[in-house]
């Protein structure tokens, strides 16, 4: 009789018996903070208060003197690199292994994602290739708190300051993050976060650009509510017709309902944040002996808030593919993952310029230099999607119980590896 729940066996957890507590976990009082907005009939920002209330509870949280609430944290991204002044004939180095719209903000201001690897340790950018793909015609580096862990900032900063470039920091799944006791978003020139509701801190969808800069916080504000000039002679005074006028603007507005939940998720956010923490620490003492998973890297700078439990898998020494190893997780009951399966630039929209009718922006006359988008150019991420990645998808509501019923199914699969490796010899 076979142990292994995915041969037949008994599984650790039935998941249609006893699933997993839900996330985002929404109480009384997000439920209450939306009846309070449903009642007074300002759902939108222009009419009620929500949103400027939760930008400046945002902003206090980061000591920052500015935090602009958005839909989403693409439109957050995007509005950032227009806001910094990102476009035409410009490239701007983002990392291979993250979320489709790290580098897809870049194509929206018809600019040219150029892709560089990742730290095999932190998968959060490696500086060193950062450095090797900068040109004449780089504007910015869209950096990513990957996971929850800091990337490595003081050796981007170095560089973005030696080659006059800015920084876009992409903390969508970082809030609270802390790179050498600083938060996250702080240390560039705008950090964009994320409020889709699996997000360490949520509101069902959303966005937040946080910055200390007078001028992209007021241009932020400007794009994601048409850019209208109506109303800002102040604006006039201080700027050219040509840079008042020359913006184009989008309904990019957050609703007053988002921002109600906001509020209420940002003051649990620490308590959420050390959640998942301790989660992941149990899960790293648990797994540390395991030859062939290798837990996550938490650098001495990090305070990490774990987004995803991100680990590596090693067929070499486990002697299964990871792809049938994770379906023996998921029979177990474990919430596992490969994750990101290929790098951003394998996607047709780059590899094969498809972007937009005509191939805009790359084949715009405006742009000089010369991207490259085959394989092997980001051989780090290369190897994490296609081998090595393994994910498990926690959250800062689990139990005790449902953590100890992960690390047994793991331990489940590795001590009856034996029976996955006849099957894959059968
Ligand atoms: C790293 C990263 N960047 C950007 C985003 C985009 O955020 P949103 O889904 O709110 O547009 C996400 C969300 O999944 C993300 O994980």
């Amino acid at each position: 009789m076979p142990k292994l729940a995915l041969l037949g066996g008994e599984p650790v957890r039935r998941l249609d018996e006893r699933p997993y507590p839900k996330y985002p976990s929404i109480g009384n009082e997000e439920i209450e903070a939306v009846i309070e907005v449903m009642r007074s009939g300002n759902l939108s920002s222009l009419r009620g208060h929500k949103v400027k209330e939760f930008e400046e509870a945002f902003a206090k949280y980061h000591g920052v003197p500015y935090a602009i609430a958005v839909s989403s944290g693409t439109t957050a991204l995007h509005l950032a690199l227009a806001a910094i002044g990102v476009g035409p004939g410009d490239e701007v180095i983002v990392p291979a292994y993250t979320f489709t719209s790290t580098a897809t903000s870049v194509l929206m201001q018809c600019a040219i994602p150029v892709f560089a690897d990742i730290d095999s340790r932190t998968f959060t950018i490696d500086p060193e290739d950062v450095e090797r793909k900068v040109t004449e015609h780089t504007r910015a580096i869209i950096v990513v708190h990957l996971f929850g862990c800091p990337a490595d900032m003081d050796r981007i900063k170095r560089i973005a300051e030696e080659y006059d470039i800015a920084i876009v920091e992409d903390c969508a799944q970082a809030h609270g993050a802390m790179y050498k006791g600083k938060k996250v978003g702080t240390i560039g020139d705008a950090g964009c976060f994320s409020f889709y509701q699996s997000k360490n801190m949520m509101t069902g969808e959303g966005g937040m650009i946080i910055t200390r800069d007078p001028d992209i916080a007021e241009r932020v504000s400007m794009l994601r509510n048409h850019a209208e000039i109506r109303g800002l002679k102040d604006y006039l005074k201080r700027h050219s017709p040509q840079e008042a006028f020359n913006m184009l603007g989008y309904n990019y507005r957050m609703t007053e309902l988002q921002a109600a939940i906001g509020l209420v998720q940002l003051r649990k956010l620490d308590r959420m944040n050390e959640a998942r923490r301790r989660i992941a620490s149990e899960i790293t003492k648990a797994i540390r002996e395991i030859a062939g998973l290798e837990e996550p890297y938490v650098p001495d700078y990090a305070y990490h808030v774990f987004h995803i439990y991100a680990m590596k898998y090693y067929e070499e020494e486990l002697g299964v593919p990871r792809d049938l190893f994770i379906d023996a997780l998921r029979a177990e009951g474990v919430p596992a993952s490969p994750g990101y399966e290929e790098p951003l630039y394998a996607n047709p929209l780059y590899r094969l310029r498809l972007a937009r009718k005509l191939g805009c922006p790359f084949t715009c006359p405006y742009y000089k230099g010369r991207v490259t988008y085959e394989d092997g150019i980001c051989p780090v991420a290369e190897e994490i999607c296609y081998r090595r990645g393994l994910w498990l998808l926690i959250h800062s509501e689990l139990s005790d119980d449902d953590v100890k019923d992960i690390v047994e199914g793991i331990r489940k699969v590795v001590e009856n590896i034996d029976e996955l490796k006849r099957i894959r010899q059968g």
